[in-house]
C-alpha cells in the first residue's frame, strides 16, 4: 500500500492530540513531522504536548516549535474547558527527547522539499506556519499535495457569533491559505456539531481501558463526574474528524465552494464566507464538509486503540 504522507500541524490541545495519535496508528498514513504552533494554549505549552505525546506513542517523528500569530496579539483561551494543560485530565511523562532543532517553518519546508508534491498538511491550529512557510518560501506552495483542515464554518461560531477560534486566533494567516491555490479540505464547526459524541457512545469505544483507550479517555474528561459530566447534547471532537478526513477522504460528502476569510470585519473578524450560492463568480478554492459517517469515525478510533494498546 502506498501511504501517504503527512505533516500535522497543530496545537495540542485535547482533539488535537487524539487526531494526532489517529493519524500517527492509520496503515495508510506515513506521518512525517508533528509541527506545532500558538493557538489553545502559548506555543511552548502545544510544543511541550507534542513531544510528550509523540514519546508516549513513540512516533519517531520531528516535533517543532511554532509561531504566535502574525498580525494579531495572542489571546490565550480560556483553558479550563480544556483541563489545566489543555490535555483534559491526561498527564504525560515529561519527555526526554529534544525538539526539532528547526522551528516549524523551517521543518515544514526540509519536509516538504524532501517529498514535492506529495505531502498533505493535516492542520489543526491556527494557520500561522503555513502562512509564514507561503510567505517565505512561496516556491513551496506548488509542492503541497493538499491541506485538510479543521477551521471555519459555513455558518455561525464557537469561539465568536460568526467565527471559528482556529481562523479567529489568525485571521490574516487563514486568509493567506485559503488564497493560496492549494487544495483545501475544510472541516468547519458545522460537521463536527453534526457528529456528536454520546456518553454511551464513549461507554462502547473505550471500554477496553488500555493505554489509548485510558489516554482518549483522560483526554475527553471521561467517565464524567458530578463536577464535570459528559456533556448531554455530547462531545464534539473538532480535530479528529480532521484527522478520519485526512485518512478516508471518503469519510465525509464534500461540496466545492469558494471561500474567504474576512479580516477588516468590525464583528465578523476571522469569519470563513462560503459562497455556497457563488454569487461571487469565482472559482472554488475549498471541499467543505458537509456530513461525516460517524460509525466510520467510530471504527477508525477503534482501529487507534487495538493498534496501539
Ligand atoms: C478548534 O479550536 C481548538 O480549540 C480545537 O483544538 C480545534 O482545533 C475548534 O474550533
Ligand atoms: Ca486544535
Amino acid at each position: 500500500m502506498k501511504k501517504v504522507p503527512v505533516i500535522m500541524d497543530c496545537d495540542p490541545g485535547n482533539d488535537d492530540a487524539l487526531a494526532l495519535i489517529m493519524v500517527h496508528a492509520a496503515e495508510n498514513i506515513d506521518l512525517r513531522a508533528v509541527t506545532t504552533v500558538a493557538g489553545n494554549l502559548n506555543r511552548d505549552i502545544t510544543a511541550k504536548n507534542g513531544l510528550e505525546i509523540a514519546e508516549y506513542f513513540n512516533m519517531k517523528v520531528p516535533v517543532s516549535k511554532g509561531c504566535y500569530p502574525i498580525m494579531k496579539k495572542f489571546e490565550a483561551l480560556d483553558i479550563s474547558i480544556m483541563g489545566a494543560a489543555g490535555m483534559g485530565n491526561a498527564v504525560l511523562p515529561q519527555a526526554k527527547g529534544s525538539y526539532s532543532p528547526l522551528n516549524s517553518v523551517e521543518l515544514l519546508h526540509q519536509e516538504i522539499r524532501k517529498a514535492p508534491g506529495e505531502i498533505q498538511i493535516l492542520a489543526t491550529a491556527p494557520l500561522t506556519n503555513i502562512a509564514l512557510l507561503l510567505s517565505v518560501y512561496p516556491e513551496v506552495r506548488d509542492m503541497i499535495k493538499g491541506i485538510t483542515m479543521m477551521g471555519g464554518a459555513v455558518e455561525g461560531g464557537n469561539h465568536t457569533p460568526r467565527t471559528e477560534f482556529n481562523i479567529y486566533t489568525d485571521a490574516e494567516a487563514a486568509k493567506i491559505v485559503f488564497q493560496s491555490g492549494i487544495p483545501i479540505r475544510m472541516i468547519g464547526i458545522d460537521v463536527t456539531y453534526r457528529t456528536p459524541v454520546y456518553e454511551e457512545e464513549l461507554d462502547e469505544l473505550l471500554a477496553c481501558r488500555n493505554k489509548t483507550a485510558k489516554f482518549i479517555g483522560d483526554l475527553m474528561f471521561y467517565p464524567g463526574t458530578k463536577e464535570r459530566p459528559v456533556p448531554q447534547e455530547g462531545l464534539f471532537i473538532w480535530d479528529a474528524l480532521a484527522a478520519a478526513a485526512v485518512i478516508n477522504p471518503d469519510i465525509m460528502t464534500w461540496r466545492h465552494h469558494f471561500v474567504d476569510v474576512e479580516t477588516r470585519g468590525e464583528i465578523t473578524y476571522g469569519e470563513t464566507v462560503v459562497d455556497v450560492k457563488n454569487y461571487l463568480k469565482k472559482k472554488p478554492n475549498t471541499h467543505v464538509a458537509y456530513e461525516c459517517n460517524k460509525q466510520e469515525f467510530f471504527q477508525m478510533i477503534r482501529y487507534t486503540i487495538e493498534k496501539l494498546g
